[in-house]
């Protein structure tokens, strides 16, 4: 059967590849985008990928996918760092669930160390570049097998 999951984008990443590329790399969203759709459709899994700069719509979203997909995938961007209101969400989100970041926070600003999210996900990938994306795809394909959270 085809597993569906949530890709959620926060706030600047619809400015991949023209953004800090030494931190972001080169590919666009949209490349980012169907790279991902393509890939996940190999494993039979369908993909929505979606990005917002406004809290309350990321909010929204995940609220919202309870119900809908299987699994999801959330590079939260800075709001990984600043929002209670998107970890509260996260975490009546009851199916595995990826947080991930392009770059590695953990080398960065300390400010970008503390991830609000972090122990309402599944796991975390981050500092791979936009890969990242097709490894959390990978990850979750194999949480999906298994039935984890
Ligand atoms: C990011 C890291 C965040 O600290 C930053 O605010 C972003 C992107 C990443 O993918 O590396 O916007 O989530």
């Amino acid at each position: 059967m085809t597993k569906k999951i949530l890709i959620i984008n926060g706030p600047n990443l619809n400015l991949l590849g023209d953004r800090e590329e030494s931190k972001y790399g080169k590919n666009t969203l949209s490349e980012v985008k169907e790279n991902c759709i393509s890939h996940a459709k190999s494993l039979n899994i369908e993909i929505e990928f979606v990005q917002s700069n406004i809290e309350g719509e990321l909010v929204t979203k995940i609220q919202e996918s309870r119900k809908i997909y299987d699994g999801m995938i959330i590079n939260a961007a800075a709001f990984t760092h600043t929002s209670v209101a998107i970890r509260d969400a996260l975490s009546l989100f009851k199916k595995p669930c990826i947080e991930l970041h392009i770059s590695n926070i953990h080398r960065r600003e300390e400010f970008r160390h503390k991830s609000l999210i972090c122990d309402v996900v599944t796991g975390i990938i981050c500092g791979l570049g936009t890969h990242g994306y097709i490894l959390a795809i990978n990850a979750m394909h194999e949480l999906l097998k298994n039935g984890n959270r």
